[in-house]
């Protein structure tokens, strides 16, 4: 569980988006966090704190004159085995509060009175108006002066009926970024492209020869990748994943297109990572009607010309990035991998059992490089794509 033992303290403001703060509890629990929520007078005018509690399964702290703590000190005890706050949502005005060191109630008090190394996560909730404002900007470049991290806001339809910048994060995005809150950045400010997926070659307009790659794997190392810092571009080729938070992503279908993509992008990244597995041939004579049935008896005939290899010619650039290849082999994992390696003319390749691994969430991989190979045991894809990650940052 990626926030085990995580204690957060999650701080409501008043707003609509109150309501995600629920889902929000429900989703830090079940990744392993416990959480104790605090909120403003003004939180729970949209959701009641009978509702965090219950939800929670701890005591919900709402004022500063609570005797609930023995000490009377809500303001220092709650923050003081606590891993993060998390201030899901944050108004316009408590945003304000905190840029000014105001401290007129628990939560404000509470951050303000929070250990310098804690770190403060803020999910700022509001009208797009507001958002825009000067004032907001000029209060959220100030959060991020003084070290505070501010997540999203995202943009679309608003409770309020309007369109634009404002809306909190999703409870899914807020999560992936409060974990990635807690990762090394091994990576920070480092420019990394991923190749992920299948690639879907056309026999005509309906038809097409594709694998069982479904892209775990690649997601997983391009969230990996941004959780460490780096500014990360995911070439994909058609998976159902949901993009990671802050990854851009560029959807293509045929090997050629993943190329096309690759090649436009691939300049002033430091590292390319190709986990895709692409289709080593496409259909030379595919057709532009769909083939039907009835033709005279005879079967269709697939001529079949090479692809180019992406790996290989990105690494072959006087401008390279640090480049990693995927091995998949079905058999003699070692001969077959160190081999490709040396092929494709890559420091670092990762072998694994590639009909073992299509489609699963787990996976175990070898790192093949200059120096020898290392295994990297059985575990989730998520947490083999951290190691890896923290396995290319060492080699760059
Ligand atoms: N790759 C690529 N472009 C291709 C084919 C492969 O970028 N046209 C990349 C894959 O993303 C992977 C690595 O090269 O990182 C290994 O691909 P694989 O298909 O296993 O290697 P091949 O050299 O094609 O060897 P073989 O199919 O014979 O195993």
């Amino acid at each position: 569980m990626d926030l085990a033992g995580k204690k957060i303290v999650l701080g409501l403001t008043g707003g609509i988006a109150c309501y995600k703060a629920a889902e929000l509890t429900r989703a830090l629990i079940k990744a392993g966090a416990s959480v104790q929520v605090v909120m403003t007078e003004a939180a729970t005018h949209f959701i009641t704190p009978v509702t965090m509690q219950a939800l929670s399964g701890q005591t919900v702290y709402t004022s500063q004159w609570d005797a609930r703590v023995g000490n009377n000190m809500a303001h220092i005890d709650l923050t003081r085995h606590a891993d993060a706050i998390v201030l899901a949502p944050c108004s316009a005005d408590f945003m304000a509060k905190l840029v000014q060191g105001r401290c007129d109630d628990l939560l404000s008090t509470l951050c303000l009175a929070r250990p310098h190394a804690l770190p403060l996560l803020v999910a700022p909730a509001m009208n797009v108006e507001m958002w825009q404002n000067p004032a907001t900007q000029r209060n959220v470049a100030q959060l991020k002066a003084d070290g505070i991290h501010v997540l999203g806001p995202g943009t679309g339809e608003q409770a309020c009926g309007e369109t634009g910048l404002g809306r909190m994060l999703e409870p899914e995005q807020l999560l992936e970024e409060i974990i990635a809150a807690f990762q090394q950045k091994v990576l920070q400010g480092k420019r990394v492209l991923v190749t992920a997926g299948p690639t879907f070659e056309p026999i005509d307009p309906v038809r097409g020869i594709t694998n069982l790659s479904s892209g775990k794997m690649g997601y997983a190392i391009a969230r990996a990748a941004r959780e460490a810092g780096a500014v990360v571009t995911l070439v994909s080729g058609p998976t159902a994943l949901t993009t990671p938070y802050g990854v851009k992503r560029i959807d293509i279908t045929s090997a050629r297109q993943m190329h096309e993509a690759v090649m436009a992008t691939v300049g002033g990244n430091e590292v390319f990572i190709a986990v895709a597995a692409v289709a080593d041939w496409h259909v030379s004579n595919a057709s532009t009607q769909k083939i039907k049935k009835d033709q005279d008896g005879k079967t269709p005939a697939l001529e079949f010309a090479p692809n180019p290899d992406i790996l290989a010619e990105v690494a072959a650039r006087h401008d390279a990035p640090y480049c990693v290849g995927f091995a998949a082999e079905s058999e003699r994992l070692l001969q077959h991998a160190e081999a490709k390696r040396l092929k494709k003319n890559i420091p670092l390749l990762v072998g694994n059992i590639g009909h073992q691994t299509f489609g699963r969430d787990d996976n175990e991989l070898v790192l093949f490089d200059a120096a020898g190979h290392v295994a990297l045991p059985r575990a989730g894809k998520q947490a083999l794509a951290r190691e890896l990650i923290a396995a290319i940052a060492v080699r760059l």
